[in-house]
């Protein structure tokens, strides 16, 4: 017979390979693949799955909503998008005024639109992101995207974007600095580099050389948001607000759904007609987003945070050189390039991770994870990695 994974070859184009498990269902922070294994999700379907799998909370909400109004298109109004805009202020804290879209990809695109927008009223006409950044597929954001693998081979692009290294302010201060800059692009801790954080202050400082420049900062926070670092944003636990905000991922807790948040002169940039998506703020969507920022608890995300990460730091293996991270958004960090091995290994164990760099595994579980799974991550870590070592 031919199998679910010989289909998905035959049918799908070759971008993403076949992946090594086909999953059936969830439930919690465990899922069951089509031959009846469970796993641990320990990546949330790379950050996303924040109240893990068929919670109840999101099957009512999305439930509900499908059957009530499904659809509006950005020609008519709902509720649902209005409290979610309304919500996501208060989280942050800040006026500001919000666009709704459908992925990160989009959110950056709508920044990036913005932030050209932006520029072309002051006199300002090329933009600064981060050497091994990811902001997205799309072309905008693929510009903006540093790392060179994924980038190059599409290029062109049609933006003049400089890229500095990441952490280092002093680059960022001396690419940033002349006025011709419309804006700046940084994630608070560079995600699919490896889950690798800057140096301390680095956003802040950000802040200050942009604020100076008189360039936009925009925080891509779509990996880092909606309580993955034990803050409902990483850049309030940094102490900075940034010009434009974008945001996915977590946000609708396994439904598409992406937001870009202006604050200040940035929140009123698009005009009528500007900018629009014919999905953005769907309604079931946003009922979704409604469920997540009801129901992610951020105190319970630092104590399974803190227990993850102390555990890893206590393991004493010849593989394994450290973590890093905050809140359950984590990299064990090997001492060779054995990150696909681990991964392997962690899957026969019945444990799902994710090899984001030849030298590092990404931990991105669900937010309702229990301190109970994470121990048995913990007491299973070691013999994953004299696996891999082997292997
Ligand atoms: C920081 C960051 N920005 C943008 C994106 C793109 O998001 P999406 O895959 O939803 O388009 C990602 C996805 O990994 C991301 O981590």
């Amino acid at each position: 017979m031919i199998s679910l994974f010989d289909r998905f070859e035959a049918a799908f184009m070759p971008n993403y390979g076949v992946p090594p498990v086909a999953l059936a269902r969830g439930e919690g922070s465990v899922v069951r693949g089509i031959d009846g294994t469970e796993y641990l999700d320990m990546f949330g379907g790379i950050a996303v799955s924040s109240l893990g799998h068929a919670h109840p909370a999101l099957v009512e909400a999305v439930s509900k909503q499908v059957a009530t109004l499904a659809h509006t298109s950005n020609l008519l109004l709902h509720e649902r998008e209005v409290e979610l805009a309304e919500k996501l202020l208060s989280l942050l804290g800040a006026p500001g005024r919000v666009f709704l879209a459908n992925s990160g990809t989009e959110a950056n695109e709508a920044a990036l639109k913005l932030a050209i927008k932006y520029g072309k009223s002051t006199g300002r006409s090329y933009f600064v992101a981060a050497e091994m950044g990811f902001h997205g597929r799309t072309l905008g954001a693929l510009s903006l995207t540093g790392k060179p693998s994924i980038r190059d081979q599409f290029g062109p692009f049609p933006l003049d974007v400089r890229f500095v290294p990441y952490g280092d302010a002093d680059a960022l201060a001396a690419a940033a600095v002349d006025g011709g800059c419309a804006a700046v692009f940084l994630e608070p801790t560079q995600g699919e580099a490896g889950v690798v954080p800057p140096p301390d202050g680095y956003m802040a400082r950000a802040r200050e050389i942009t604020r100076a420049a008189g360039a936009l900062l925009v925080a891509d926070e779509i990996q880092s948001a909606i309580g993955r670092t034990g803050h409902w944003f990483a850049h309030q636990a940094d102490g900075y607000l940034p010009d434009v905000l974008t945001l996915a991922k977590g946000l609708g807790g396994g439904l598409p759904i992406g937001a870009c948040v202006g604050f200040g002169p940035a929140a009123t940039v698009f005009e009528k007609g500007d900018h629009g998506s014919t999905f953005g703020g769907n309604p079931v969507s946003c009922a979704a987003a409604l469920a997540v920022l009801g129901n992610v608890d951020l105190a319970h995300v630092r104590a399974v945070g803190a227990e993850l990460r102390d555990g890893i730091e206590a393991i004493s293996h010849p593989l394994l050189k450290g973590v890093r991270g905050r809140g359950l958004w984590l990299a064990a960090v090997l001492t060779e390039d054995r990150a696909a091995q681990v991964q392997a290994a962690a899957q026969r164990a019945g444990f799902l991770v994710n090899a984001v760099q030849p030298d590092a595994i990404r931990l991105a579980p669900p937010l309702v994870i229990t301190s109970a799974q994470v121990r048995s991550f913990l007491t299973a870590f070691p013999s994953i990695l004299d696996e891999a070592a082997d292997g």
